[in-house]
């Protein structure tokens, strides 16, 4: 029953019911007792399989059709009304022509089904950062998931009371006629479409039950749809984790960093330093909303209440803390299942276990040519589960960010660490960042692509005026803007071996990062910003050579020219909109170069 008195939300959700034509309706409140009903339904249903209770109690495992298994990119649409407004980084149709074509899609698709309508907070309940949205799905399973991921029922109602929200609409496209059976995972893996409306800040999804296609508070709202906001109110909705910084004598400061997806990011938010004395905490690990305070200073929140990590590659070696969220209460998808009901998948433990049942639900055993679990495997667990989480990730007020970090895989060309010369400098970094393609997306991995500010597939509207509001930042009144740093722990030597220990051991990077905050650090000037001198970087108790930390520190001039050739063809694709200041970076770079 519907809880709440906001009538054009009342209207809403009849309307889009006249035209899904669900056989139920249910308003979540978003209690315990709900989304145990939500489980055992889908138990039930052969979505969920209960893991065992002792290993890893309240957890489940879901193997989704392997026509749906990570983002769709190339099914993923912008719609404003003019063409340019979505820029060359998007998909963009008619939004008439959009509309009419889905409309037909969602006539009926949730026929036989119960639709839920699902109300969010994106961020702490009442916060002024946050947003409100809502959701109507189809899916249990996203239902249930997005009470992990958001903060999800009455109480996100009784914020919005008779306020606006951001309406998503999400439909598997997977009516059922009387009588007939369900399977597992519902989906339409031929029809496709992850769509918004930026004007209308609407969200429009069909087809896929999965991640981020699904979970409409992730990346449709709190990236895509928010970036739109953020842009015309004068804040920013970032690709972006963020850690709280102690240093040994007791110094705080937070961090942000724009990492494209799959490259380390909720490992970076949760590691456990090396260096004795530091300590790491846990504000987000995917995204943050920043806006300003009074004082100037950018504060952010994570807009989400939960993990939805990539779980191959995450181990006891990489990333502790993610593990130990996931003891309990966790929802595990496409990843393998061991004989005695746990989970597993690559990198868990050095030795897989002698017998698995894969993602596919197929008997494995490590003479099997393909992987246990997806790459894109995922893992599902509230945040507040997290052992390193940091007492005011739920502040309301956000925290303020000291510095920025821009990173992404490569394996050459990019040292482990550069501070921009300013702020027009910095947002000339983060547009020209790039990295390898991993499996968080559909198509090729290992090539490098260019992903400015992490943001490629999740900024809502053109690079170039996205670049140009980053610029943009710096007039706000009394701006006391964060540093920002271009990092990468990916270098290869010759031998294509990492050559940066990487994981808790970017601590040292993070102390460098602050001592430059803190107008310290010793560096030296690089045509692409300040890099650390050898003595500058603390490698105290790491076991690298000189030769090999001057490698990982190295501005090769040839190297960066080809990078520089590499941009200009990167900013031609952005088109008209690119800002002349930061062609004119670029123009700096090149000659810096040279000279
Ligand atoms: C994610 C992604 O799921 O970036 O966070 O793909
Ligand atoms: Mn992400």
């Amino acid at each position: 029953m519907a809880n709440t008195t906001n009538e054009a939300l009342l209207s809403w959700v009849d309307e889009w019911a006249q035209v899904l034509r669900p056989a139920a309706i249910h308003w979540c409140d978003g209690t315990e007792e709900e989304y145990d009903t939500l489980c055992s339904d889908l138990v039930e249903s052969g979505t969920l399989i209960s893991l065992n209770e002792e290993l890893r109690p309240g957890s489940f495992l879901a193997r989704s059709d392997p026509a749906d298994v990570a983002r769709v990119e190339d099914r993923t649409f912008v719609c404003p009304e003019n063409r340019s407004d979505a820029g060359n980084n998007n998909n963009w149709r008619e939004p008439a022509e959009m509309r009419a074509h889905m409309m037909d899609l969602y006539g009926g698709s949730m026929e036989g089904r119960t639709m839920y309508v699902v109300p969010f907070s994106m961020g702490p309940l009442g916060s002024p950062i946050a947003h409100i949205g809502v959701q109507l799905t189809d899916s249990a399973y996203v239902a249930a998931s997005m009470r992990i991921m958001t903060r999800m029922g009455q109480g996100a109602l009784d914020v919005l009371a008779d306020g606006d929200w951001v309406p998503c609409v999400h439909s598997l496209g997977a009516p059922l006629a009387e009588g007939e059976p369900d399977v597992p995972w519902p989906c339409n893996a031929e029809n496709k479409y992850i769509v918004h409306f930026p004007e209308t800040r609407e969200i429009w999804s069909f087809g896929s039950g999965y991640g981020g296609n699904a979970l409409l508070g992730k990346k449709c709202f709190a990236l895509r749809i928010a970036s739109t906001m953020a842009r015309d109110e004068g804040w920013l909705a970032e690709h972006m984790l963020i850690v709280k910084v102690t240093s040994p004598d007791g110094q705080v400061d937070y961090v942000a960093g724009a990492f494209p997806s799959a490259c380390g990011k909720t490992n970076m938010a949760m590691m456990v330093p090396t260096l004795p004395g530091w300590k790491i905490e846990t504000v987000g690990d995917d995204i943050a909303w920043m806006k300003f305070g009074d004082d100037g200073r950018l504060y952010a929140i994570n807009p989400e209440a939960g993990f939805f990590g990539v779980a191959p590659g995450t181990g006891e070696d990489t990333n502790p803390n993610a593990l130990l969220s996931l003891n309990k209460d966790s929802v595990f998808t496409n990843v393998a299942m061991t004989d005695d009901g746990d989970v597993w998948w690559e990198g868990l433990s050095d030795e897989p276990p002698a017998h698995l049942i894969d993602w596919h639900g197929n008997n494995w055993t490590p003479d099997s040519e393909t992987p246990a679990s997806h790459p894109n495997a995922r893992f599902t667990a509230a945040a507040g589960q997290c052992p390193s989480i940091a007492p005011e990730w739920e502040d309301p007020a956000g925290v303020p960010i000291s510095a920025i970090m821009f990173g992404g895989r490569r394996a050459t060309t990019v040292p482990l660490v550069a501070e921009a010369f300013d702020w027009e400098h910095g947002v000339f970094l983060g547009s020209v960042m790039s990295s390898e393609k991993t499996a968080a997306a559909m198509g090729a991995i290992g090539q490098v692509r260019r992903d400015p500010f992490a943001m490629l597939p999740f900024c809502g509207y053109d690079f170039g005026a996205y670049f140009e509001h980053w610029l943009a930042m710096a007039d706000h009144d009394g701006a006391d803007l964060p540093k920002m740093f271009y990092v990468n722990w990916f270098r290869k030597d010759e031998n294509g071996k990492f050559m940066w220990p990487g994981f808790g051991d970017n601590t040292r990077v993070l102390k460098w990062i602050l001592e430059r905050v803190a107008g310290g650090g010793d560096s030296i000037e690089t045509p692409i910003g300040h890099v650390p001198t050898r003595d500058g970087i603390d490698v105290s108790g790491l076991d690298l050579d000189d030769k090999t930390l001057a490698q990982i520190l190295a501005v090769d001039t040839d190297e960066w020219a080809t990078e520089v050739e590499l941009i200009r063809e990167h900013y031609a694709g952005i088109g008209d909109s690119l800002p002349q200041r930061l062609v004119g970076q670029l123009d700096a770079l090149a000659e810096r170069l040279s000279g």
